[in-house]
């Protein structure tokens, strides 16, 4: 019997507290989460969970080195980094697309490299590479809207969620070619030395995620 903690790690953030509250929703609630101020570590012993809020983009590192047992990752985080670790469930928040988006008036000249600005290089090259589209990376690491507006990029890859961001700066999407949504991931080694409780969280969460969808 393992009974040590089991280390989760959180989205910080909105989607972090929409996750947290899936959590405690089914059943592995850590009250002093909720308490506020700085700290990053919360634990119920009663429950045999540990939660720290961590940057979005790190939860998969954290999961992939075993720091966290469990944690919750954006598909696109997913896609980017490609971490050796289980994707175990699709929680279905967190919901948006992955797209490319470009000036109003943009056209494509397909004799010309492409001038890709983003934050998701990775899954950029692999898109145009299925295209067999040449293109020029230009990795950002926020606010990449601005890149076709002052010129610095033909096209962006980005999120688009409610897509209030593209309008307010007057930029249109080519196309949405790959939906994102939060997902359980897991330590493979954990996964295995503590999979009855890794197994009791999914199926909880797995029941949160039925109920809504109702
Ligand atoms: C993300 C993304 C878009 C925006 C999309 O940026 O990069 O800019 O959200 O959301 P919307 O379609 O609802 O407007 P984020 O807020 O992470 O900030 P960033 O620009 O610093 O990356």
């Amino acid at each position: 019997m393992n009974d040590r903690l089991l280390n989760i790690a959180l989205p910080k953030g909105r989607l972090g507290e929409k996750v947290y509250a899936m959590f405690e929703r089914a059943g592995f609630e850590c009250p002093s989460i909720k308490e506020g101020g700085r700290r990053l570590i919360f634990e119920n012993p009663e429950k045999g969970v540990r939660y720290f809020w961590v940057k979005p983009s790190d939860v998969a590192i954290y999961v992939e080195r075993g720091a966290a047992d469990i944690g919750v990752a954006g598909k696109d985080i997913i896609l980017e980094y490609r971490p050796d670790i289980y994707e175990l469930l699709d929680l279905g928040v967190g919901k948006c697309h992955m797209a490319v988006a470009a000036k109003e008036d943009f056209t494509d000249n397909r004799e010309k490299t492409l001038r890709v600005a983003t934050k998701f290089s990775k899954i950029a090259r692999d898109y145009y590479s299925r295209l067999g589209r040449d293109i020029d990376i230009i990795h950002l690491n926020g606010s990449i809207e601005l890149a076709p507006i002052l010129g610095l990029s033909d096209v962006i890859v980005d999120i688009v969620e409610t897509g209030a961001t593209l309008r307010e700066n007057k930029l249109t999407v080519i196309e949405k070619f790959q939906p994102i949504s939060a997902r359980l991931i897991a330590n493979k080694a954990s996964f295995k030395f503590r999979a009855p409780m890794i197994e009791c969280i999914r199926q909880a969460l797995f029941a949160e995620v039925a109920d809504k969808s109702e």
